[in-house]
């Protein structure tokens, strides 16, 4: 085993080679295919890309490690730009009072969704909390997801809060992926301020964010903007306390209601606004103008069982469209992108080459973390896979099943099998 490898004889390499800049519009179907393509990499890092002919000649392959990719769709990892992957216990039972028309907001607001999780994560040991966590980011790697964000908010306190962002941390470290961690202390105002939904802001204010600083493991703060959870003047409040504090933005924008969150997302210049489910056409155009990137979520549309997102007139309206999981108990328990990537397709009318822009250049660019992944460019990180396909169409094709065979991460075999 040496740190150099080269993968040969792929039929389509996807290197997404390009501009540095999100994606737009048709830039989106511009995937920098090379046919019978290969890769060069060295210490984790990918050092070249080519066509298989190109490689070879160029490459002295005595002693190489070398991955045979034929008849595989070579592609740059997934990157997941929003999960709520750490939690503990289940919420399966809900299912039947969804089907029986019971909806989200509705077991919210009697106690359960997030509340419940909420109870079941307090009471978890951070062991605990860690071990069901884990097997979750296991099956996300066995799907191809390579970095993925993961928010804290199933504390509600500033204890609970540090713990989850610390059990981020540490899986990050243990597991081969990036893990990006976010704050979202505002995912829902707790029972105990019930009623003084503003006595919570304070709190977020005044201490969770600036113990979060301390803790100096998030890189992002998020808000759920929604009717009934944080108002857009609760919301741009704690915002701008993170902002002062060191951190990114993200919001949880018009899930259920327009609220507004997608034109305060573009006023604050967030990094990224999410969901989107019930965006105005106005609040789309501003986002296209201030750069937001939109992480669109169908796997949550699925579940809760409401009209997708508009991803064409974003697409159309020039704004950078990125996919992610939304993994979390409640509104879309899957550890699957593939699965994310069908529902865009099948359902979203992105076509395979957009969707696949979606979860991993413009994905990176969600998380700022497009300097290092999200495309097979000479000097970024060497994280790809391979796919039993022909095209990034396999993807959404093969319905409910994962054509990943294997996963490399910074250049090591992650998941799968190297001869698949
Ligand atoms: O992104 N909308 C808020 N948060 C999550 C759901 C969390 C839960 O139901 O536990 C979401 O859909
Ligand atoms: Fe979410």
């Amino acid at each position: 085993m040496t740190d150099t490898l080269i993968v040969l004889n792929a039929t389509e390499l996807l290197t997404l080679k390009g501009p540095r800049m999100a994606r737009v519009r048709q830039e989106m179907s511009d995937l920098g295919i090379i046919l019978d393509g290969a890769l060069a990499v060295e210490g984790g890092v990918i050092t070249a890309v080519g066509t298989t002919e190109a490689i070879k000649r160029e490459f002295d392959a005595t002693g190489v490690d070398r991955v045979d990719a034929s008849r595989k769709v070579v592609m740059p990892g997934l990157v997941d730009p929003h999960t709520h992957l750490v939690f503990a216990g289940s919420r399966e039972f809900e299912i039947e009072m969804k089907v029986r028309g019971k909806t989200y907001m509705e077991i919210m607001q009697d106690g359960g969704g997030i509340h419940r999780t909420m109870r079941d994560t307090r009471a978890a040991s951070a062991a605990d909390l860690y071990a069901q966590s884990a097997k979750r980011l296991r099956s996300m790697i066995a799907h191809g997801t390579t970095t993925v964000e993961i928010k804290s908010g199933y504390g509600l306190d500033r204890t609970t809060e540090l713990r989850m962002l610390e059990v981020a941390r540490k899986l990050g470290g243990d597991l081969p992926v990036d893990v990006v961690p976010t704050f979202l202390g505002a995912h829902a105002v707790p029972e105990e301020f019930r009623g003084d939904p503003d006595g919570y802001v304070a709190l977020i204010v005044n201490e969770m964010i600036p113990a979060v600083r301390e803790q100096g493991i998030a890189r992002f703060c998020d808000v759920f903007c929604e009717q009934g959870v944080f108002s857009i003047a609760q919301t741009r409040r704690i915002l701008q306390a993170a902002r002062s504090a060191g951190l990114q933005l993200k919001l949880h924008a018009d899930e259920v209601h327009d609220l507004g969150g997608a034109g305060l997302a573009a006023e604050l210049k967030a990094v990224s606004a999410d969901h989107l489910l019930a965006a105005s056409d106005e609040n789309i155009a501003r986002m296209a103008q201030a750069g937001v990137v939109a992480s669109l979520l169908p796997a949550t549309a699925y579940s809760l069982r409401k009209p997708y997102a508009r991803a064409r007139r974003m697409i159309r309206g020039g704004v950078p469209v990125a996919l992610a999981s939304d993994c979390n108990p409640g509104s879309s328990y899957t550890e699957s992108m593939p699965f994310v990537f069908g529902l865009a397709v099948m359902q979203m009318d992105l076509s395979p080459l957009e969707a696949l822009t979606a979860v991993t250049l413009n994905a990176a660019y969600a998380l700022s973390m497009a300097e290092r992944v999200g495309s097979l460019d000479p000097g970024k990180q060497a994280d790809f896979l391979l796919l039993d396909g022909e095209s990034p169409a396999i993807l959404a094709y093969h319905a409910g099943v994962s054509p990943v065979t294997a996963v490399y991460k910074r250049g090591e075999l992650a998941a799968g099998r190297e001869d698949p």
